[in-house]
């Protein structure tokens, strides 16, 4: 697949999507959601693939967020009609990936950075990293669920004093508050984060993809035990439950097909 934004490295199992407009800091323009959702949609389907990583190019920015200049004339009805958009196409497509997907947050995430940073299933940052949802300086409010995940990462709370000063956090406030899970150097980034993906990809595609159902139920409306119980159930029927259980009775490593 040729694009002309982003960068797919799908030779091993941990695919790398790199969003590669550095000159404008990598912000998300409409060309780069299509081609991100055309890349994921892809690597969800490639059996070789087990972990995603998505990371920015340059030493700047992952995304300092949407591409303000597609916008800036826009009407009631086109902005409510670019939101939902992105929602469908990228930031719930990327949440519901049966795939493990890590953000790995290497210089500014604002905006819809954040925002597509926060649908990934977790985030690593680098030391220079800052991150934060400047929209209402911009007199618009987050429109690709930044409203929404925000809060249910590190509370209401915070979520809400971040949006209302449009200010941008560090590392050290953004681990704290739980918004990213590590933060190391930036030429140690995606090294570390390949070694997070290379312990997940030693799981059960299956048991994988059912664990993201059920965690992101309970964050929708509906419930969230309930989705577990199915999941959990439906697990028994599969190839993966059948060797990981066998491969430890038999006190060997599994080794899942993926079914
Ligand atoms: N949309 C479109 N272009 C953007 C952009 C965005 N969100 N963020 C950065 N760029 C472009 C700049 O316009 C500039 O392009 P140019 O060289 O053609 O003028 C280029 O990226 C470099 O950005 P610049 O502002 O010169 O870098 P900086 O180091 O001085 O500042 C930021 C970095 C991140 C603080 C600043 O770019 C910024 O505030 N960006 C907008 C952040 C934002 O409000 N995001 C939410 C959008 S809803």
């Amino acid at each position: 697949m040729k694009f002309n934004n982003i960068l797919v490295n799908d030779k091993e199992a941990t695919a790398i999507v790199t969003i590669n407009r550095p000159t404008k800091l990598n912000a998300l323009n409409r060309e780069t959601i299509q081609e991100l959702h055309d890349a994921f949609e892809a690597l969800e389907k490639d059996k070789g693939v087990k972990v995603i990583i998505l990371t920015g190019s340059g030493e700047k920015a992952f995304v300092a967020g949407a591409d303000i200049s597609e916008f800036a004339d826009f009407s009631e009805k086109e902005g409510g009609k670019l939101s939902a958009k992105g929602h469908k196409l990228l930031f719930d497509f990327v949440e519901n990936l049966s795939k493990p997907v890590i953000a790995a947050v290497n210089g500014f995430a604002l905006g819809g950075g954040l925002e597509l940073a926060m649908a990934c299933h977790f985030r690593v940052a680098s030391h220079n990293a800052r991150m934060g949802l400047p929209e209402v300086s911009l007199g618009v409010i987050p429109g690709y669920g930044g409203t929404q995940r925000l809060p249910q990462l590190i509370g209401k709370g915070r979520a809400m004093e971040l949006i209302m000063t449009a200010s941008m956090i560090d590392v050290d406030r953004a681990l704290g508050y739980g918004l990213v899970n590590h933060v190391v150097s930036q030429e140690q980034l995606i090294e570390f984060c390949q070694k997070l993906a290379s312990k997940i990809s030693n799981n059960s595609p299956v048991a994988l993809s059912y664990a993201i159902k059920a965690v992101n139920a309970g964050f929708k409306n509906s419930n969230g035990y309930d989705e577990e119980i199915k999941a959990f159930g439906a697990c028994f029927g599969t190839e993966d439950f059948k060797e990981g259980t066998s491969a430890f009775l038999e006190k060997r490593k599994a080794d899942f097909p993926g079914e």
